[in-house]
């Protein structure tokens, strides 16, 4: 067991939100927002699982809440997912802007079936007042110690709301009033540094780095965006050195607070550069999780490679030396 300042995890190697969707699939064969390469890994083995970003209304976003797709209407399906994700120059493009089933309906219908997972649950409001009536919700439907904690998602691209404005008072409402730790998902294009003081002195217990960045790919015939949403958030290995560079400026301007280092994470190398960076935990996002189609009948092998990375990762030892700051002196002239 690790504990980062209040938060218990199980090891340092986490899934990072909404790449499982909730956790769990009700049916065994639709796997509805979990990848299909976890049905291979014991999901039971991460630090702890995080939930898609929970709202306190049900929002189709850029996607669909459907959940009673028949065989022949997979071709709809898919043309509603390369409406909100496509995989593009090393990573993916995906603006889903927060389709999810609204708490109520997480807690009634997923979270009785992830009981045996080390679960956080992910927020997002567009003001302090929703903010707190999701954390009045969590702190109702589950027990202190039922979950790890909270990730507070106030830096999202994909629902056009400028969260600078309201994340003062979030974190001011929520984080007294959670019975559960709080995590705040930081993101590099706003002021994350300033965001993460913010989060010291407000008692967040710690921090997950980074969300994915805003981004945009065009048609190159037409000129027309490629996602129905138009700008959309950048995930996986094209974003794996900003995320290093964000862990390496927090510590570099003394944030204290541990952190779970998101961005591009693939395999053990990975994970020992972000720790190497001031990481305190590593999570796997969409450079494990997404795959071209074809790709998942390899779900098998991935399932295996990853369980030995679980396995790796809790062998590790963090480095001792691994604060000191990366930027180097000027070169002289
Ligand atoms: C398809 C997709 C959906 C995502 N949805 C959410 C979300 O609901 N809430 C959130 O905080 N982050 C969300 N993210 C961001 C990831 O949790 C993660 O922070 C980001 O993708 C960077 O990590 P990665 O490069 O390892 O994927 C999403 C990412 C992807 C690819």
């Amino acid at each position: 067991m690790i504990d980062l300042n209040g938060i218990k995890l199980r090891n340092r190697l986490l899934t990072s939100s909404s790449l499982l969707g909730y956790g769990a699939s009700k049916r065994r064969l639709i796997l509805y927002g979990l990848s299909p390469i976890a049905q291979w890994v014991p999901l039971e083995r991460f630090g702890a699982v995080v939930t898609r970003t929970l709202t306190s209304e049900p929002r189709e976003g850029n996607f669909t809440l459907r959940e009673d797709w028949k065989p022949w209407q997979a071709g709809e399906l898919l043309g509603r997912y390369r409406g909100a994700l496509r995989r593009v120059d090393g990573g993916w493009i995906n603006a889903f802007g927060w389709s999810n089933i609204g708490i109520d309906r997480y807690f009634h219908e997923y979270h009785p079936l992830t009981a045996h997972l080390n679960r956080i649950i992910s927020l997002g409001g567009f003001s302090a007042a929703e903010f707190g009536s999701l954390v009045e919700v969590v702190n109702r439907e589950a027990p202190v110690g039922d979950i790890a904690a909270i990730e507070l998602n106030v830096s999202c691209h994909n629902v056009g709301f400028d969260f600078g404005t309201i994340l003062a008072d979030v974190l001011a409402t929520a984080v007294p009033l959670s019975r559960h730790p709080v995590l705040l998902k930081l993101s590099p294009d706003y002021d994350y540094l300033a965001h993460a003081r913010l989060a010291q002195l407000n008692g967040v217990n710690a921090l997950t780095a980074i969300n994915s960045v805003k981004a945009l790919r065009l048609d190159p015939v037409t000129g027309r965006p490629l996602l129905k949403n138009g700008y959309g958030s950048l995930s996986g290995r094209a974003i794996k050195p900003i995320g290093l560079r964000i862990v390496a400026e927090l510590r570099e301007a003394g944030i204290g607070l541990p952190i779970i280092a998101t961005g591009g994470i693939h395999d053990f190398d990975d994970c020992r550069e972000y720790f190497w960076a001031g990481a305190d935990a590593v999570s796997l996002g969409s450079a494990v999780w997404l795959r071209r189609m074809p790709a998942y009948a390899l779900g098998p092998f991935e399932g295996l490679r990853i369980r030995r990375l679980i396995s790796a990762v809790e062998r590790y030892r963090l480095p001792a030396r691994r604060a000191r700051p990366i930027a180097v002196e000027p070169a002289q002239a």
